[in-house]
């Protein structure tokens, strides 16, 4: 079959890794960058630590408001779309690119498989609410995460378009840790593996869009007194920038390539962070992670104690911080061998 799959962001990137190495055995599979991540950092570096091959297409669209970067990236996917007439389209997660991935293809009547259907958060303050809600009610295919999510899907009448695979960052992660724990370089020149020091990362829009919500977040972490490594996405930069924000114990660096995060994440004490995957690989892990928002749509991962909910405007996130304990054991709620079973279902579709 010709597939096309649409990503455009870092995760979709680490996503579409292990799916496309299985597609590439029975398929035609065009790999399409719709542009809305270009750092080196936040793609190209993240793609060549990964293995992951160049785009066919790289469709160049960049930063821009919701509904300029969505449809400048639907009138290109449109075009490409016609030309190379798949049979099947991929989306992944629920970014601005998996929304025009969406509209696009379904508008063409291709069918489309989504990654990671069923999230909800319920909180549409957040857009990747929107982008979700929309790919998963025009998608054919919806490859589900976990439980929660197919039970989600079914509850919005979609049970029959569900496919329980499992999270497929799980087969990211179990093939790279090895080579991150052997290939790994000292992120801001500290010696990780012989360190104790917490990680974080924010990068949510209403954490980091306004600067006395991200400098009071900063502030009362920087009071928790321990090293805190800090790999900084381009948005939450961009409001530091000029803030005037100082700290103590907080090293901030670059975002880092995907095998040098995810050794930091590995030797790290604890996880603090407000990102999706981030919670997901804290989990795979064991490590305790902690939240900066008020809700969360892996919702296993707080129900089996291993991720705490803090609400980013509490006063007293350091001492939510320094009471958790994560437990001894966990539920293995993501699944393994995951591109395999989702490979396994498209081939079926041909
Ligand atoms: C996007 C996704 C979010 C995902 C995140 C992963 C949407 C609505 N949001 O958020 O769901 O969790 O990616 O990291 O799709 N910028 C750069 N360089 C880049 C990319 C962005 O400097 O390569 C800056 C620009 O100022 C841009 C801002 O970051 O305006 C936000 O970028 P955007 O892609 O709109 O959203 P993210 O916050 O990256
Ligand atoms: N990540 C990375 N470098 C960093 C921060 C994160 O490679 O400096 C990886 C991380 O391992 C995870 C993914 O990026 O696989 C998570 O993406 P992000 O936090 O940007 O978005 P979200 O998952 O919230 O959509």
């Amino acid at each position: 079959m010709r597939i096309i799959s649409i990503v455009g962001a870092r995760p979709q990137f680490i996503k579409l890794a292990p799916l496309s190495e299985k597609l590439s055995v029975n398929h035609e599979e065009f790999i399409v960058h719709t542009g809305q991540h270009y750092d080196y950092s936040l793609s190209g570096r993240i793609f060549s630590d990964i293995g992951l091959r160049n785009p066919d297409f790289h469709l160049g669209i960049g930063s821009g408001s919701h509904a300029f970067q969505t449809g400048e990236m639907m009138k290109v996917l449109e075009e490409v779309l016609i030309s190379k007439n798949p049979r099947l389209v991929i989306i992944f997660g629920d970014t601005n690119s998996t929304l025009a991935g969406a509209l696009a293809a379904s508008k063409l009547n291709i069918p489309i498989v989504h990654v990671e259907a069923g999230l909800r958060s319920y909180n549409k303050a957040m857009p990747e609410e929107i982008n979700r809600i929309v790919a998963d009610h025009v998608s054919e295919y919806l490859f589900a995460p976990t439980h929660t999510a197919a039970d989600i899907l079914k509850g919005e009448g979609l049970g029959d378009r569900t496919y329980m695979t499992g999270d497929i960052m799980v087969d990211t992660i179990t093939k790279n840790l090895p080579i991150a724990l052997e290939k790994h370089s000292a992120p801001a020149g500290l010696d990780i593996a012989n360190l104790e020091y917490n990680l974080l990362t924010l990068h949510r829009n209403y954490n980091v869009d306004n600067p006395n919500i991200l400098t009071s977040i900063l502030s009362q972490l920087d009071g928790l007194d321990e090293v805190i490594i800090f790999p900084v996405h381009p948005r939450t930069m961009k409001m530091l920038e000029g803030s005037g924000f100082r700290s103590k114990n907080l090293v901030l660096t670059e975002p880092l390539g995907y095998l040098d995060f995810i050794a930091v994440e590995h030797f790290s004490k604890r996880i603090i962070t407000d990102s999706g995957g981030v919670q997901k690989e804290a989990y795979i892990l064991k490590k305790p992670c902690i939240t900066l928002r008020t809700e969360t749509e892996w919702t296993e991962t707080v129900r089996e104690g291993w991720n705490l909910l803090v609400d980013p405007s509490d006063v007293s996130i350091c001492e939510k911080i320094k009471s958790f304990v994560s437990p001894e054991t966990q539920e293995n709620v993501f699944g393994e061998n995951v591109s395999e079973t989702m490979a396994g279902i498209i081939d079926s579709f041909a």
